[in-house]
């Protein structure tokens, strides 16, 4: 540019006007072809390349179709949520292979890829109930990339991405200042489910505390006068339309923690030794200590999974490990031993069902606690039997703390009530 035809602007130097005229007309042309360049010109998708290596248990075909969808999703907080929505779909086998398409860059967060194995060679979509089929699901998390590389194992029971999401979180959730938690305790009317209620009570949690007979629950209306933030529920844990009335009437309320305390104790009975096995009876326990949980767990879960804190709690006990089956057992106590061990193992497959949707589930064991209005304790010292009995108090007080800390990774592990970790 020239000096004789402008100078530096300020400092009182003169701007030739033809000048100022013929840069307006440029700014002006050059304004439009932008604002045409960003209103018009769509963005380019971007080509990917992506690895995949796909495994699968050893049971399963490896020459079996594998049929594989890559999905967008929208980003939420840290995660990637829904919706999701298909790019493109391939089907594959087991191994490693790589695909190619296009990324629309445009609405896209994320990539998402979905994979599932033809298990029963139908080639029809699974559903979660109704198939074999298996399943796995990766987020990619360094997008848009021009390479992606994921691994996918096929394990879990196919059943769409979508389940693998927790799914929309309601504004409760959300609503952080302030969000008191939730407990859901059944069998609270006596025993170690009175105390817990009284303790989350105290701590200042919203309690449902259920009971079979509320009218009869003296001692926990007692504790519901006394603090407002705790209802008394009637249900009877064996009876899956009052079950499931109870999820229909707090549908959409988040619970932090589903206490699945309810049980029938393991009071030694004639009816439970060898050769005198009576099964009607039998069917008592396993309803109440092992299908009754799994059955809550399963109708709540969605309270739970809505909640902060996201835990499924069981109160088993030692006298249903096989570790502790081989050192020998109270006579009479067969059936209550079976209904823990099979409740054990319902947690350890619930916890694996669900850990990717951030939820955990806690086996705790209380110790031998008397609730039997100081029996217990009183045999122990006259007969001398030498066993050691934690006070109500010390039980819950240390499940508690096992329930407010444990991290995911350690979902269906059973616990000591004293935070030691036992083998099943
Ligand atoms: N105490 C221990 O040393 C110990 C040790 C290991 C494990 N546990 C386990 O801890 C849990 C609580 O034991 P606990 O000592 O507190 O027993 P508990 O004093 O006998 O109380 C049992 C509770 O479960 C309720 N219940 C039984 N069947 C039910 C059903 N079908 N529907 C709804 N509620 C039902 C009872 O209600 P009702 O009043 O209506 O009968 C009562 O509230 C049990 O799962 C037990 O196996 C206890």
């Amino acid at each position: 540019m020239s000096g004789k035809r402008y100078t530096r602007v300020g400092h009182g130097s003169v701007l030739d006007f033809a000048v100022v005229r013929h840069m307006r007309s440029i700014i002006t042309v050059l304004t439009g072809a932008l604002v045409f360049a960003c209103s018009e010109a769509p963005v380019a998708p971007l080509p990917v390349e992506l690895t995949l290596g796909i495994s699968a248990p050893a049971d399963v075909d490896p020459s079996a179709t594998v049929y594989l969808s890559v999905y967008h999703a929208w980003t939420g907080e840290g995660d990637l949520r829904h919706p999701l929505e298909m790019i493109e779909s391939f089907e594959t086998k087991l191994g490693t292979s790589t695909f190619a398409f296009n990324y629309p860059v445009e609405g896209g967060d994320g990539l998402v890829v979905y994979a599932w194995v033809d298990t029963d060679g139908d080639a029809i979509h699974c559903t979660p109930a109704g198939r074999r089929d298996l399943a796995d699901l990766a987020e990619v998390g360094e997008f848009p990339s021009e390479q992606a590389s994921v691994s996918l194992f096929l394990e879990v029971p196919c059943a769409g991405p979508e389940w693998f999401f927790p799914g929309p979180v309601p504004k409760q959730v959300q609503q952080r200042p302030g969000y008191v938690p939730t407990v859901l305790i059944t069998g609270s009317n006596r025993g170690l489910g009175l105390e817990f209620t009284r303790q989350y009570a105290e701590a200042g949690w919203k309690g449902i505390a259920t009971a079979r007979r509320p009218d009869a629950a003296e001692e926990l209306q007692a504790l519901a006068e006394a603090h407002t933030n705790l209802v008394i529920e009637q249900l009877d844990v064996t009876d899956f339309d009052m079950i499931e009335a109870l999820a229909t009437k707090y549908q959409g309320q988040p619970i932090d923690v589903l206490l699945n305390n309810a049980g029938i104790a393991g009071d030694p009975s004639p009816q439970q030794i060898f050769r005198k096995f009576d099964f009607e009876y039998f069917e008592s326990y396993i309803r109440t200590n092992a299908i009754g949980p799994a059955k809550i767990s399963e109708t709540f879960l969605s309270n739970v999974q809505a909640s902060e804190e996201k835990i499924i709690a069981v109160i088993t006990s030692r006298a249903g490990s096989f570790t502790e089956a081989e050192a020998g057992g109270i006579p009479g106590t067969t059936f209550y031993r079976v209904s823990k061990a099979a409740l054990n193992m319902f947690m350890v497959e619930i916890a694996a069902a669900l850990e990717k949707r951030g939820v955990t589930v806690v086996l705790l064991n209380p110790g031998m606690v008397d609730t039997r209005g100081g029996m217990l304790v009183e045999m122990n010292e006259k007969m001398n039997l030498g066993l050691t009995i934690t006070p109500i108090e010390e039980s819950i007080s240390g499940m508690i703390e096992i329930i407010s800390s444990i991290p995911l990774e350690d979902s269906g592990i059973m616990h000591q009530y004293s935070g030691e970790p036992m083998s099943f």
